[in-house]
């Protein structure tokens, strides 16, 4: 059996006003708009999703959000509930990202809470783990990985669960230029294919996309991607500039082929 599609996403966090967000979409739909070997998915602040929304609508690119509420509708200042993603054609929505959880307090119940809210919206949670650099050196990195994965999942039941990708993103990685080498990631990777296997079962734990997030760029892509269980990438830092986000696309359409 061969791997599933790629799947490349950037996450742009909080950068870029909106006409600098068009054009940046416009760029990359030009370059990776027309290819259909890899899932493309860009996530724009949520200021930038409509308008990035119609730029990308008609190409192969897709519109991801960073956050949103668990809550469906109602009193909750300053949320955006999963029913207003869907309305703009959001495809995909990033959840539990480490600095949701380290800066805005998101514990494992509130991810799954909304995990849960995307599922039944039919959005895609690109859900995110991952160890600090205190616990990698106290050795937990997997028991971590495990823990968030069980409590960011629980009752996920298995005919929804291929909708979900999950994003191993260390936090001592993420903009610090310092990356996992692939082996690293490839280690923490099969251990989530094995405990998604255990907890879906194996079908649908090899469809899942599990995506390397941390200091991704061109010039580490093709080694990270090759690797057996790394389905793809969550780029932050390089998803800022077509030229470097397209750079780690074109990685992953060579290593399709
Ligand atoms: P980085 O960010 O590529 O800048 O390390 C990745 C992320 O936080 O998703």
């Amino acid at each position: 059996m061969g791997r599933v599609k790629y799947l490349i996403a950037g996450n742009w966090k909080m950068n870029k006003v909106t006409s600098d967000a068009s054009d940046l979409a416009k760029e990359i739909q030009h370059q990776a708009g027309n290819q259909t070997a890899v899932n493309v998915v860009v996530c724009p602040p949520f200021t930038s999703l409509q308008s990035v929304s119609n730029l990308i609508k008609d190409s192969n690119v897709q519109l991801g959000a960073q956050n949103m509420s668990a809550e469906s509708s109602g009193a909750f200042t300053g949320e955006v509930s999963a029913e207003m993603l869907r309305d703009l054609l959001t495809n995909y929505v990033i959840l539990g990202h480490s600095e949701r959880r380290a800066y805005y307090g998101e514990t494992d119940e509130v991810v799954n809470r909304k995990v849960h809210a995307a599922l039944e919206n039919s959005l895609k949670p690109i859900f995110c783990v991952g160890e600090t650099l205190e616990q990698r050196e106290a050795g937990q990195t997997l028991s971590i990985i495990q823990d968030q994965i069980k409590s960011g999942l629980i009752h996920v039941t298995a005919d929804k669960a291929d909708s979900i990708v999950v994003a191993y993103e260390p936090v001592w990685a993420i903009g610090t230029g310092k990356t996992a080498t692939p082996e690293m990631a490839q280690e923490v990777h099969s251990e989530i294919r094995k405990q998604l296997s255990e907890l879906f079962n194996a079908d649908v734990a090899s469809k899942i996309k599990i995506l390397y997030g941390g200091s991704m760029k061109p010039e580490n892509a093709d080694e990270l991607l090759a690797q057996e269980d790394i389905d793809g990438g969550l780029i932050g830092g390089a998803a800022l500039n077509a030229r470097s986000f397209c750079g780690i696309i074109e990685s992953a359409i060579r290593l399709s082929a």
